[in-house]
């Protein structure tokens, strides 16, 4: 069996000129790939195909994008498509972050649309849910995640749903006035989202499921730790070379203790 990588990545939101993104990933690319680890970064979409133009033909480093719409062209002021995305050098399509369903209207029914689309452009949907923190208090949360997570897979198929990334990312754990979240805190709704997405695999093995809000280096080690998570999805620690590298190295780390076990 080969071994089951760690992901390690961030979406740089919106952060970074053509030259800064340039500059992380020449820093970032000598050091890669980290054994046990894959590395990814989701570059706005100004920068996606320059940083792509900077990777080798064999790059360790996976690109995504932070949005694309669901409709291949037409009328979209402002939007891309799958297919542009995926012309500028993604593989990944980011959907269904919180600040995008607060600030610009995604919701469940686009986020469904959005996975539909990129399959059918050959790319990775990495579909983000995660409770506010009202739900929370209310004890709601795994119910609400679930509702999340079904209606953006409502129109794969079963071995379609395998091929999906899931980051859970609770709301009040996001951004500078996040709380970061505690093992105890996500490990329930970490094994409802897994078994979730294992019963839509058709017991086959599962989609990859990321952890995200509030990572950093002196909690990483043990958010990888939690059951079911098999890696992490990072904003603002990550948004300098020497900080993903910090977070690949432990992710690195555990990789290692995990084969060793
Ligand atoms: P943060 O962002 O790591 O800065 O909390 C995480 C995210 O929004 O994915």
């Amino acid at each position: 069996m080969p071994e089951k990588l760690v992901w390690v990545g961030t979406s740089w939101k919106m952060n970074k000129t053509i030259d800064e993104a340039r500059a992380y990933v020449r820093t970032l690319l000598p050091h890669l790939p980290m054994p046990g680890v894959q590395a990814f970064v989701l570059p706005s979409h100004t920068s996606l195909a320059a940083v792509r133009d900077t990777l080798p033909a064999d790059t360790p480093l996976l690109l995504g994008a932070q949005n694309a719409h669901w409709a291949d062209e037409g009328a979209g002021t402002g939007e891309v498509s799958m297919r542009m995305v995926k012309d500028a050098g993604a593989l990944l399509v980011e959907m269904g972050h919180s600040e995008r369903r607060r600030d610009f209207g995604e919701n469940d029914d686009t986020v469904g649309l959005k996975a539909r689309a990129a399959l059918d452009h050959g790319l990775i949907p990495l579909i983000c849910i995660g409770e506010p923190a009202e739900v929370r208090t209310a004890q709601m949360q795994e119910e609400y995640v679930l509702d999340q997570l079904r209606e953006a897979l409502r129109l794969l198929s079963p071995t379609e749903a395998r091929r999906v990334i899931v980051a859970y990312e609770p709301i009040w754990a996001i951004g500078t006035g996040g709380r970061p979240a505690t093992t105890e805190q996500i490990a329930p709704v970490m094994q409802a989202i897994a078994a979730a997405l294992t019963e839509v695999s058709d017991g086959c093995a599962r989609g990859t499921l990321l952890y995200g809000g509030g990572v950093a280096a002196s909690n990483a080690a043990e958010l990888l730790r939690t059951p079911n998570v098999d890696g992490l999805f990072v904003g603002r620690a990550a948004w300098t070379a020497q900080g993903l590298l910090e977070l690949l190295r432990i992710g690195s780390a555990h990789a290692e203790a995990s084969a060793a076990h």
